[in-house]
């Protein structure tokens, strides 16, 4: 793929990890991108702004509070005049900074500026990215729509330790600019269309303290619905029980059961787009017990199952069908044959295929390989991070409805 024109701001922070920046920038470069390297005063340590500027061809920006850096271009003009930020590495210090919106310096200047899309590339200590506050920040920097490649499990520069904290390779983290630039919709694609996303698994009662449940994260449901705000749509989100937050610019309704979920759908109509992302379990429990269901001697309780009501086919079917229903399908073998007996049976317009078997890694994971199946044919896409799956759909969404009005 090619970046030919493309300007990438790289916000370089202080770890290690920032000497491998250098090849990146190499490597965009390569690929026509034109880049443009904020270095922090801790990446500094590490590298500096003289091979930064070398190897980038443009000056390297470093102080928020320089006469001769604002007058220049100022830190307004860094931000909007870039397709892409990346940050990389991000470090614990500048992913808390992102999340809280604290800014002290040019790069979280920027980083605060700006309403393009972030990419982040984590890189620290194990101990540091498995800690509370780092996923704390972490999730809500995904809430905000900020999508990241890596961090990669292996061999730290502190000799002998080992775990999930390298940044990603500069290759890697190519691939990912790529995707989203290539992926991303323009930010007014949907202004005036009204959409509803489904998201997240629903949870079944047995009886006041156990539930029936399944695996799904809601990362990609949310994706979605953050993308398509993102592109300008009024978005409902319906989502399950998560532990992702609410993801910005979207009106969340939280549920727990699928008739829960049903009856905010159906509130929510009539929307022009209807994605049913959600893992909806398909039976829930006959009958829920009042009081918590007691061990009783010998004798396991069993369980008797109704059908829940099917989302995706109640919307394709209904008086207020959207003009645009697009259902997942998540199968752990024949995916295609499944998922296009699927859009059949459930009378939608799209099935967005994907491979939840265990090796796939998909289920609770960041990344989505997805195939798109309409009456037409199938589209197979790359692996790519769950917020580009979001953004193609939602590009292709847009699309689609714009043709639908010429
Ligand atoms: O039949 P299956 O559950 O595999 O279908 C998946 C698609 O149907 C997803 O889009 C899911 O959100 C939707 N669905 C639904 N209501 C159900 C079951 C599935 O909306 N009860």
């Amino acid at each position: 793929m090619d970046l030919k024109d493309k300007r990438i701001l790289l916000v370089i922070g202080g770890g290690i990890a920032a000497y491998k920046s250098l090849d990146l920038i190499r490597r965009l470069r390569e690929r026509g991108a034109k880049v443009r390297a904020i270095l922090t005063a801790g990446g500094a340590e590490f590298i500096t702004p003289l091979s930064v500027a070398a190897i980038s061809g443009e000056r390297c920006f470093t102080e928020l509070f320089s006469h001769q850096d604002e007058f220049d271009i100022g830190h307004i003009r860094l931000s909007r005049e870039a397709d892409l930020i990346v940050v990389a590495p991000a470090t614990a210090d500048l992913i808390a900074k992102m999340a809280q919106g604290i800014t002290n310096d040019l790069a979280t200047a920027v980083l605060l500026a700006t309403d393009e899309r972030v990419l982040i590339a984590p890189a620290m200590n194990p101990m540091m990215w498995n800690h509370p506050a780092t996923k704390r920040n972490f999730a809500q920097l995904s809430a905000d729509g900020i999508v990241s490649v890596g961090p990669n499990a292996g061999e730290m520069a502190e000799r002998g330790e080992n775990g999930v904290g390298r940044m990603a390779e500069p290759l890697e983290i190519v691939a990912a600019i790529e995707g989203l630039l290539n992926e991303m919709p323009a930010p007014d694609a949907l202004r005036g269309t009204r959409m509803l996303v489904t998201s997240g698994p629903t949870r079944e009662p047995i009886d006041p303290v156990r539930y029936i449940s399944n695996r799904s994260s809601g990362r990609q449901g949310h994706a979605v619905a953050r993308a398509a705000a993102a592109a300008g749509a009024e978005v409902t989100l319906v989502s399950g029980p998560v532990e992702i937050p609410d993801p910005s610019g979207v009106k969340t309704i939280h549920v727990e059961t699928a008739a829960e979920m049903l009856s905010a759908a159906q509130a929510a109509l009539p929307v022009d787009v209807a994605v049913c992302a959600a893992a909806v379990a398909d039976w829930r429990v006959d009958a829920v017990a009042n009081e918590k269901v007691k061990k009783t001697g010998s004798r396991a309780p069993t369980l008797s199952f109704v059908e829940n009501p099917d989302i995706l086919a109640t919307l394709s079917h209904g008086k207020k069908r959207p003009r645009l229903v697009v259902g997942f399908a998540a199968e752990t073998e024949k995916l295609l044959e499944h998922a296009r007996e699927k859009l059949l049976r459930k009378g939608c317009d799209w099935i967005v295929a994907n491979d939840v078997s265990p090796k796939s890694g998909t289920f609770g994971g960041r990344n989505n390989q997805v195939h798109l199946v309409t009456s037409g044919g199938v589209e197979s896409w790359p692996v790519l991070s769950k917020e580009a799956v979001a953004d193609g759909l939602v590009r292709r969404i847009a699309s689609t409805l714009n043709e639908a009005r010429a």
